[in-house]
């Protein structure tokens, strides 16, 4: 696991945009990204938007998108659903056309075959390249919530009142955030070819260093990163802040060889 504790939100967006283009430019039109909804991602997305807008982007023709997760029971077409929040957030503005961005279907009639629908699609299309991801104060990862197991695959399950609470933002009141959402679990998750987690913000610093150095455990979900052998941690300052090693991790990126990457 690398992790690069860097100074602000602004150059892990930047960070995370490189790695991205970098992936996109690399694999010429058949590239698989995985989308991460929640505010982190949103500079990130932004800095690819202005890059695109300027004409320094890569070319995204080709460009598939599967995002981690989705809500159940908002009516279609919810502005809060991940299907539209994406859409307007990134893939629209890069002009990457919607039938080339996949989510987990909330159809309330298929609800019991949603999930091995989904695996079927990312299996379908070579798995995932390069798969951005935030981190719940809980230390959640996409919906997977504590006691998920670490082998999980996409399935329907129930938020915690923590999660709903920290999503209320986005809604007019808790009352109003779903119960039930379809995510891709843990297993799923792990099966991508590049992790790249953000973290920003004073709120993620206990979650992240449970688990960055914390044990393995359900407990922590997104303590499963440790199994992966590419997963890249992009943290600003109050969020490595509870990081026992960072002064390690920072001699680590400063001393990188230039021909390494991300
Ligand atoms: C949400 C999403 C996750 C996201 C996390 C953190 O509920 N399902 O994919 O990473 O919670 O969200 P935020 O980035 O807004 O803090």
């Amino acid at each position: 696991m690398e992790i690069v504790p860097l100074a602000d939100a602004e150059q892990v967006a930047r960070l995370a945009a490189d790695v991205v283009e970098g992936l996109v430019r690399a694999r010429r039109g058949s590239a698989v990204l995985g989308l991460a909804t929640g505010s982190t991602p949103l500079p990130t997305y932004r800095e690819l938007i202005r890059r695109h807008r300027a004409g320094s982007g890569p070319s995204y023709d080709g460009v598939r998108c599967f995002t981690l997760d989705e809500y159940v029971g908002l009516p279609a077409g919810h502005p809060e659903s991940y299907r539209a929040t994406i859409a307007r957030e990134l893939t629209d503005p890069l002009g990457i056309p919607a039938d080339r961005v996949h989510g987990p279907s909330p159809d309330p009639d298929q609800l019991a075959t949603a999930g091995e629908r989904y695996e079927e699609a990312l299996r379908a299309a070579g798995g995932v390249d390069v798969q951005i991801l935030g981190i719940g104060t809980d230390g959640h990862l996409a919906f997977n919530e504590p006691g998920s197991s670490l082998a999980s695959l996409t399935r329907l399950k129930t938020l915690t009142e923590e999660t709903r609470r920290d999503n209320a933002r986005f809604f007019g009141s808790v009352a109003e955030v779903p119960r039930h959402v379809l995510t891709q679990g843990l297993g799923t998750i792990l099966r991508a070819r590049h992790l790249l987690l953000l973290a920003t913000g004073a709120a993620k610093a206990a979650a992240l260093a449970a688990a960055v150095e914390g044990p393995l455990s359900a407990s922590c979900p997104a303590s499963v990163l440790q199994l992966h052998p590419h997963v890249t941690v992009l943290a600003d300052g109050s969020a490595a802040a509870g990081l026992a090693r960072r002064d390690h991790y920072r001699e680590v990126y400063a001393a990188k060889p230039a021909w390494q990457g991300l």
